[in-house]
């Protein structure tokens, strides 16, 4: 599999949170749909603060190159794409909190909660979960039983067996030395179950045969597991600045990683055993992942 130019792939990256943060934009600034009674202005100030201060916006990208993979048009999946960045802004929202990790850096600006107040970070968070399900019934183009399959995988993916369930164990597990199986349970649901449902969803929204969709679900995992691995070594290796939210942290925290564990060299060997893990989930995929597989490898080796 041919990999894509590390600059070639950040132009695409970038160009697609443009394009997701243009979306998220135009939607956070609808004064009220069918039903709604309206957003209070405080709310809504906060939900744009926590869901158009940059960001990456991987997951949305994960979406929409998937699709678009498997003959979608992207245009067609961005509400989708949309949903998911908005259950992720809001987890961050709510990571950032004094009573989980208690930052005040976040995407190179003041968390929620230090920019307004406590209550306000907390509701913002909750507005934006809500929100994701409303951005999922909408698209025209998908069949009310795609949409349903949707819910049903984004639910799963974002609650109680999955990230949040992952973030309970994280601040359960702060200063107690955990296994190393129990750090890659915590990514794998902290962090993975978001990812992997981004490629999922792009398998659901193509109508991909079960071979296909089990293959970008694998695919999915692992970019997971690469993605926090990479998250927690550049929490000891990146500066305040490159990564806009505050390094060091982890140590301080006396959250159980990796690294704590065993070590830098240990990270970035494991790290390249799963980007060639990666590019084993998409082999049936032929060329036509190579985007992908350049998503894993930026997943693995980014800056920021
Ligand atoms: C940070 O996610 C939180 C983790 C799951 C490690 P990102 O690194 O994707 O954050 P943004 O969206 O680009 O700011
Ligand atoms: C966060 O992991 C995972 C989430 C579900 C938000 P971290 O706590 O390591 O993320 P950062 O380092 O604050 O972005
Ligand atoms: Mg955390
Ligand atoms: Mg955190
Ligand atoms: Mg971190």
């Amino acid at each position: 599999m041919k990999h894509l130019a590390h600059d070639a792939f950040a132009k695409k990256l970038n160009s697609c949170a443009a394009l997701v943060s243009d979306y998220l934009d135009g939607v956070l600034g609808e004064l009220a749909r069918d039903g709604e009674a309206g957003t209070p202005q405080q709310l809504t100030d906060a939900m744009r603060h926590g869901a158009l201060n940059g960001g990456k916006r991987l997951r949305p990208f994960l979406v929409l190159e998937t699709a678009q993979m498997l003959g979608v048009a992207m245009e067609d999946v961005l509400d989708i794409a949309a949903a998911l960045e908005c259950i992720h802004c809001y987890s961050l929202v709510h990571d950032d909190l004094p009573s989980m990790d208690d930052d005040d850096l976040r995407r190179g600006q003041p968390t929620v909660h230090i920019a307004f107040d406590e209550a306000t970070a907390i509701l913002a968070g909750d507005a934006l979960l809500t929100l994701a399900f409303d951005l999922v019934t909408r698209p025209a183009s998908l069949r009310p039983e795609q949409k349903l399959m949707l819910v049903e995988k984004m639910a799963r993916a974002a609650g109680r067996g999955g990230m949040v369930g992952g973030q309970v164990l994280d601040l359960a597990f702060e200063n107690s030395g955990g296994s190393a199986a129990l750090i890659t349970q915590i990514h794998a649901m902290k962090t993975g179950a978001l990812l992997r449902f981004a490629c999922e969803a792009g398998a659901i929204c193509a109508s991909a045969s079960l071979s296909e969709r089990s293959a970008l679900v694998q695919y999915g995992e692992t970019i997971g597991v690469i993605f926090q691995l990479a998250d927690d070594l550049l929490d000891v290796t990146a500066s305040t600045g490159t990564l806009g939210k505050t390094a060091g942290k982890d140590i301080d925290a006396g959250k159980i990683t990796h690294i704590a564990l065993h070590g830098e060299e240990w990270a970035r060997n494991r790290l390249s055993e799963l980007v060639g893990a990666a590019d084993a989930c998409l082999e049936p995929f032929g060329d036509c992942a190579n985007i992908l597989s350049a998503a894993a490898h930026f997943a693995a080796y980014r800056d920021h």
